[in-house]
């Protein structure tokens, strides 16, 4: 039976192969589960209810496979998908496992494997692009240092400008119909990783050549590893136009990166999150990039993608409700919430009116306003009691 619970692919809810097809290796330990071929992934997902799949070049074809391999890899993923019916709206590079990218891939400071990442980029753009996908990943977990003074770090943003440049200027050459979206994170596995947050990756945008092309893949929990507020941060990139792609999963603030299951970290922010994304016209993916538990064997693995997808909808379900509650109308009304879109000068207004506005300042009750109370309280257990089924 379908309902509202049920994942369908209007939803638009994908998963990268890594995430399902994450083996559970981690610094301490060995991995906990076989290996899982991408072209089971593509079914398994899809019986799910999942839209798309998303991949590193290296998910597909493992790194340094000849040109008959390749083809042979690549021919069996673009069956799968044909099979199912599942799109690929994503695709990135992985510019971090090979021990070359040790010491960074577009700012290493060894120029030859800064010309090799671009080529590597390139190869797979081609392959991105022939699959239908329309937005390309760059998350550079290896673009950053550990000892300050091991790198320049002006040169380093020169050079990640440089690559960024290159690899549009190449999208536009050949006509591609793909955006880039920068991924920003704090650390892991660098000790310091460059374009930390969704601000410095805002910033370093607009110093782009093709600067309308490039925006941001925010991740829930790498915002929340900065101990800052993922909502306020979608938010702004919505705000920027940037949000061109996302990450969904849980996080338990800052340490180290949990990629939990969306809403299995904080769930009022995911809750919000929900809210705003499901209200903002954003249209893209409901991308999950989550890590199955260590703990969890083969069934917990899809037991796990399909709980993402259940904990989105539920969400969803939940903001719709909260939204459409009278007494949450209300105390949205008593909070002053609808106020801030009004703008702040009034219609033809000018800062001069505002000057001789003896109402907004000399004859302006500062006491009154001080002592109102704003009601967020309320609002916080409205949501509260919605998220736990109490309303
Ligand atoms: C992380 C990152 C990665 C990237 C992925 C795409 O959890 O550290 O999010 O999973 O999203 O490699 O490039
Ligand atoms: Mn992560
Ligand atoms: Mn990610």
């Amino acid at each position: 039976m379908t309902d509202a619970l049920t994942p369908r692919p209007e939803d638009k809810f994908t998963f990268g192969l890594w995430t399902v097809g994450w083996q559970a290796r981690d610094p301490f330990g060995d991995a906990t589960r076989p290996a899982l071929d991408p072209v089971e992934s593509v079914h398994r997902l899809a019986e799910l209810g999942a839209h798309g799949v998303t991949f590193h070049d290296d998910d597909v074809v493992p790194f340094g496979s000849d040109a008959d391999v390749r083809a042979k890899h690549l021919a069996r993923f673009r069956a799968a998908l044909h099979e199912t019916g599942l799109v690929v709206p994503m695709v990135t590079t992985n510019l971090f496992t090979h021990p070359m990218f040790k010491e960074g891939a577009f700012t290493a400071n060894d120029r030859s494997v800064r010309r090799f990442a671009i080529r590597k980029v390139i190869r797979n753009l081609d392959v991105a692009a022939e699959l239908g996908a329309r937005t390309y990943v760059f998350w550079g977990g290896r673009e950053g240092s550990e000892v300050d003074l091991a790198k320049d770090h002006g040169a380093a943003l020169d050079r990640y400008r440089e690559a960024i440049d290159l690899l549009a200027s190449y999208v536009v050459e050949q006509g591609y119909d793909l955006r880039f979206a920068l991924e920003p994170k704090p650390n892991e596995p660098r000790g310091d990783i460059y374009l930390p947050t969704v601000g410095h990756a805002l910033a370093f945008i607009d110093t782009l050549e093709h600067a309308h092309l490039v925006g941001l893949n925010p991740e829930v929990g790498h915002e929340q590893m900065s101990n800052l507020n993922v909502v306020h941060a979608i938010a702004q990139a919505l705000w920027h136009g940037k949000l061109f792609h996302i990450d969904l999963n849980g996080q338990h603030g800052p340490k180290f990166d949990q990629d939990l299951v969306f809403g299995h970290g904080d769930l009022l922010s995911a809750f919000a999150l929900v809210d705003l994304l499901e209200s903002s016209g954003y249209d893209g993916p409901r991308h999950f990039d989550y890590k199955p538990l260590r703990t969890e064997a083969i069934d917990g693995v899809w037991a796990s993608a399909a709980s993402n997808m259940r904990t989105y909808l539920l969400l969803k379900e939940r903001a719709a409700a909260f939204r459409a509650d009278p007494e949450v109308q209300e105390a949205m009304a008593a909070a002053g919430v609808p106020d801030l879109a009004t703008a702040t000068l009034g219609p033809g207004e000018t800062l001069a009116d505002l000057l001789a506005d003896r109402s907004a300042f000399e004859a302006f009750d500062a006491d009154a306003a001080g002592d109102r109370s704003h009601g967020a309280v309320r609002l916080d257990q409205l949501a509260i009691e919605h998220l736990l089924g109490a309303r």
